[in-house]
């Protein structure tokens, strides 16, 4: 891991990113005023009140309190952490993620993606100008790869020789060690290391920004094994990588769905003729982390299997895999090829314009599932039928709420015959939060949490001219914290309320400020900002009274000159005061 993301990075990413853009290319949204809205994604409901604010940058939901913002939504719609929730809007925008410099943010892995890099280049030199370079090269004509193609996946061959990259890359002990890191060398039972990846075609395998993390070898003729990963390193974990993922990201401009193949060369061979959205599993079943990649980066997945009855259980353990994060608006498929053949081989012999017409053709999850229940059961018997009822709900039981699940636990209602899914008590919604209401809220906010309240939502107050003074003294919990964002403020005016939200991500108070700013959100600013000042004056008598009941407590003991001095002043503004009508009681 690199250093932090700069928080000034974090600004101006927001300030270029769109929150009701990128929700509704989500979540279609509707407009609602100066607002946006939709059924929230995060609960169950027929009513829309999920509000997004374009002006705030914001979204909040009325019914279960879900809020925050668009580095927040990304987070909890996708199930992101917040340096890859950052990193896929970075990456919608072109832009690179800057990182600051400096200790204890884990381990540097640069010189580890170099070396990889560095192999990449050797591999792929190799191709061209090695002693085994003649019969790689025929291998990959022989599978009808073009030139072109082998450039796009930067495919190489690791010439023959149990050296080549210890003296070619390993030129000191630290290269050496992260050549060893890297997992490009294996080690012998005496301890001697070697070049891991012989005699084969070499497929670098990619991260989603591009860094090779891991190679997959393929011998170019029969024998065992015919297919060599990366081991386990630092930089790579076969069970949630995708191979070609971010080639497909690079060749399609606007990808709207994927095809998850199960070969190298599965790949490859679709790109070449000009199927260029398709991903492999690198030898593995297809996981949870595989799925949320796959989902955060289109809305459509494709699932190739074999026809056959191994390809056909794989596709189930990857329906289920699939069922918890089919959110609406998402949408798996099943193509099964006909026996004896794999994507590279059909695409061959029947051609690009047949095999597209297979993935449009390619069967719904929803009929996958029911076709497959119903044959386990005799659907002409009642037995049968509650068989599949109690099968059934057990699935539907794992998806997240939504339009999708209603829509198939209707079709289970229509199969079964009688309504089998009570939504509302066999498939309870996520637990409702606490209603949070409008406006109302802010006459009834103590003082200290109005004026953070106020700020947070409108920084621009920040700069007010003659702002009241004196209410930094009070011994309340909320004062160091509106004084620390006034501070803030006005060293960098132009912060917006989502820019704050995010420096105070990591911070015990910045769950307040965001709830603070969900209750603010529709609130409109005539007034606001006088609000905002009264609530500072107020703050103030507050704590000019502390310190008069302080200082007479104090006077029974006797006060030095200063403290008396002070006494009187405070006593000439509270005799000021009690003359003002507006002694507002709070
Ligand atoms: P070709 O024979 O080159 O067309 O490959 P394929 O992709 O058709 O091979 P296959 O269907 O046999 O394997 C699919 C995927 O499983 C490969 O792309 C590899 O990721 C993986 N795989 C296949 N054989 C091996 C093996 O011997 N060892 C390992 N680790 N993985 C394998
Ligand atoms: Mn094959």
């Amino acid at each position: 891991m690199a250093g932090r993301i700069p928080s000034q990075f974090i600004d101006q990413l927001l300030d270029r990113v769109d929150i009701v853009d990128l929700i509704n290319s989500r979540i279609p949204l509707k407009k609602a005023g100066k607002d946006y809205q939709a059924c929230c994604p995060f609960h169950d409901e027929k009513t829309p009140s999920f509000t997004v604010s374009r002006e705030k940058q914001f979204y909040h939901c009325f019914g279960c309190g879900a809020h925050g913002t668009v580095i927040g939504f990304l987070m909890d719609y996708e199930n992101l952490g917040f340096v890859d929730a950052v990193e896929e809007l970075a990456a919608q925008q072109g832009i690179e993620v800057p990182r600051e410099g400096g200790a204890g943010q884990g381990p540097d892995h640069r010189p580890l993606y170099g070396m990889l890099e560095q192999a990449t280049r050797f591999y792929q030199d190799a191709l061209r100008q090695s002693p085994g370079a003649p019969r790689a090269v025929a291998y990959l004509k022989q599978r009808g790869l073009s030139g072109d193609i082998a450039a796009r996946y930067a495919i190489g061959f690791a010439p023959p020789g149990f050296n080549n990259l210890m003296q070619r890359l390993g030129d000191s002990p630290e290269h050496l060690e992260q050549l060893w890191i890297t997992g490009l060398l294996a080690e012998s039972e005496e301890g001697r290391r070697y070049d891991r990846f012989r005699e084969r075609i070499m497929f670098p395998i990619r991260n989603h920004r591009g860094q090779v993390i891991g190679f997959g070898g393929r011998l170019l003729g029969d024998g065992k094994p015919k297919y060599l990963n990366s081991p386990e390193t630092p930089l790579f974990h076969k069970g949630q990588e995708l191979y070609g993922l971010f080639e497909a990201r690079k060749a399609v401009r606007k990808l709207e769905r994927l095809l998850v193949v199960e070969g190298y060369m599965d790949v490859v061979a679709l790109a070449q003729f000009g199927i260029d959205h398709c991903v492999a599993t690198l030898g593995t079943a297809t996981s949870h982390e595989h799925m949320e990649r796959l989902f955060r980066a289109v809305p459509e997945v494709v699932f190739c299997f074999d026809g056959d009855r191994a390809g056909r259980e794989a596709a189930w353990k990857a329906l289920e895999t699939t069922l918890p994060l089919m959110k609406d608006g998402r949408e798996a498929r099943f193509l099964f090829l006909p026996d004896g053949e794999d994507p590279d081989s059909l695409v061959r012999k029947e051609g690009s314009a047949a095999f597209k017409q297979r993935i449009s053709d390619a069967t719904p999850l929803s009929r996958f599932l029911f076709d497959k229940l119903t044959g386990e059961v005799d659907m002409t018997s009642a037995g049968g039928r509650a068989q599949l009822a109690e099968m059934a709900k057990k699935l539907l039981q794992r998806l997240p709420s939504g339009i999708f699940r209603q829509l198939l636990a209707k079709q289970l209602d229509e199969r079964v015959g009688v309504t089998v899914v009570q939504l509302d008590t066999d498939l309870p919604a996520r637990p409702q939060r606490r209603p949070i209401g409008r406006n109302r809220y802010l006459g009834t906010m103590p003082p200290v949490r109005r004026a953070i309240a106020l700020l947070v939502t409108n920084p621009q107050f920040a700069c007010c001219q003659s702002l009241p003074e004196g209410w930094e003294q009070l011994p309340q919990p909320g004062i160091p914290l509106l004084k620390e964002l006034l501070e803030l403020l006005r060293t960098q005016p132009n912060l917006t309320t989502v820019a704050i939200l995010e420096r105070w991500r990591e911070r015990e108070e910045g769950r307040h400020l965001g709830k603070l700013t969900a209750t603010l959100l529709p609130l409109g600013e005539e007034n606001m900002e006088r609000e905002f000042h009264d609530t500072l004056e107020n703050l103030a008598r507050q704590a000019s009274e502390a310190e008069w009941a302080a200082l007479m407590t104090k006077a029974r003991e006797g006060l030095s000159e200063v403290e008396k001095a002070r006494l009187r002043e405070l006593a000439s503004e509270k005799s000021e005061r009690d003359r003002q009508p507006d002694n507002r009681n709070e």
